[in-house]
């Protein structure tokens, strides 16, 4: 198995491309399942899940091509054409390690009138239920079944009728599931309490241009007149805002500057209020965001919420930079109960953090230094990368694969800017 060895202590600087986004590449895909036409989607990162996503499409019978496999290419293209879909079952094998697998309920269900898919893993931050996006596919007329550790969902003969669901609870990947099932229902849905980060509006946007119809895009209330058929489309998936905001605090923890191209300021603007609060200096442009840090780090607190609030998938990134800042922060994650699993491993390379609860308290300004760390899920070992390089000496970080899940090329993005970090087999 790979590990990362990092030596800390260099000034990033330079310039960082941003991949397109994994959580809306991962909802994005799953869109093909609703068309028998071709959809095309360009920018997609280079990553473990979107790999293990084309398999899960392949074994519905959808094909798929790739265009920039070379190694040099950033941004791959992959056209999937689901024109007879020839099973409707997501197996355990598959799904077991991707939890973003249980998006194709909806769809398959929307399309094929029924979907049996494995009950979800994925990253280890908490219960993570999916109560909701089996409650509101019901409140559309789905019948569902929890059988041998497999959901099936099952439409009525005639389709789907179509319904209203308030979530209790603001959910990103139900809502999702949610607006994937209703766009083929045969009437009008309503969405109350819906998610609305930037990814479901990316991924209205990829529904709205193969023909369906959404109103209040952007909002928590949506509606979604059901359509009798939609075609294929062309889109390319947003911009990685947590992508881009893991390297600004890489930048700022380092005092450097450093440019990240392609981000989009408009979808990060909590992190970016978080990171001005510590100190670090922001410039945004059409094109990208300027990252700098010259001088002392201040302290900060900050709280997780759904979007527009600070980004559950930011906090263990801005944990790392808060060690260097001076003072006491205090973080309180609001949406994952088991999301401090970052903190004994950065207690473990000098960081002074305690935890109570969903509360941290981190007080700095820390000398980190270099030391044998484990990751445990995708932002946590981010975080430790962030520290390692503001650490003193060199950090060997474990179980690496968790990062391959979500960081195209991280090492060699981070070399681009000076970081001294170099992927070893174990
Ligand atoms: C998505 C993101 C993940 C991010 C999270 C919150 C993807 C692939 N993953 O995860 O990176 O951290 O949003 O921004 O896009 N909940 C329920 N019942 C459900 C579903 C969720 O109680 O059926 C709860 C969860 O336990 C959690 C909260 O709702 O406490 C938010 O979870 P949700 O927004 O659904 O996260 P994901 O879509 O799984």
């Amino acid at each position: 198995m790979d590990k990362l060895i990092i030596r800390g202590g260099n000034r990033l600087s330079g310039t960082i491309p941003i991949s397109g986004a994994k959580n809306a590449a991962l909802t994005l895909i799953p869109c093909a399942l609703l068309t028998e036409e071709a959809v095309t989607l360009r920018n997609l990162p280079r990553l473990a899940d979107i790999d293990g996503f084309q398999h899960l499409m392949n074994q519905f019978g959808v094909n798929t091509a790739i265009q920039g496999t070379r190694p040099e290419d950033f941004g791959r293209t992959m056209r999937l054409e689901a024109t007879r879909i020839t099973s409707t079952v997501a197996p355990y094998d598959l799904v077991r390690k991707m939890r973003a697998s249980i998006l194709v309920l909806g769809p398959m269900l929307a399309r094929a009138g029924e979907a049996t898919v494995s009950m979800p893993g994925g990253c280890a931050i908490g219960n993570r239920p999916i109560d909701l996006h089996l409650k509101a596919i019901e409140a559309f007329g789905a019948q569902i079944e929890l059988t041998q550790g497999y959901v099936k969902a099952m439409a009525p003969d005639g389709g789907l009728p179509g319904g209203d669901f308030d979530f209790p609870v603001v959910s990103v990947g139900a809502t999702e599931n949610a607006l994937m099932t209703a766009v083929l229902a045969n009437g009008t849905s309503r969405l109350f309490n819906a998610a609305r980060e930037p990814e479901i509006v990316d991924l209205c946007n990829l529904l709205v241009a193969m023909g369906a119809e959404i109103e209040g895009i952007g909002t928590s209330d949506l509606t979604i007149h059901g359509v009798k058929r939609l075609n294929g489309a062309t889109y390319a998936v947003m911009p990685d805002r947590i992508e881009a905001g893991s390297y600004a605090c890489a930048a700022a923890i380092t005092g450097g500057a450093v440019r990240l191209e392609g981000a989009k300021a408009g979808d990060m603007q909590a992190t970016i209020r978080a990171l001005r609060s510590i100190g670090v200096e922001v410039t945004e442009d059409a094109k990208g965001i300027d990252i700098a840090a010259p001088g002392a780090l201040s302290r900060i607190d900050l709280t997780t919420a759904p979007y527009p609030g600070l980004a559950t998938d930011m906090q263990a990134q801005l944990m790392s930079l808060l060690c260097m800042a001076d003072g006491a922060s205090v973080l309180k994650e609001t949406i994952f109960e088991n999301r401090f699993m970052h903190v004994p491993e950065l207690a473990r390379m000098g960081a002074d953090i305690s935890t109570e609860g969903r509360t941290a308290i981190v007080k700095g300004p820390s000398t980190l230094t270099g030391a044998e760390v484990m990751a445990t899920d995708l932002r946590a070992s981010m975080s430790l990368i962030i520290a390692a390089l503001a650490a003193e000496g060199e950090t060997t970080v474990r179980r690496i694969y968790h990062l391959d899940r979500g960081y195209e090329r991280l090492e060699e993005k981070l070399q681009l800017v000076g970081a001294d970090i170099e992927r070893v087999d174990d």
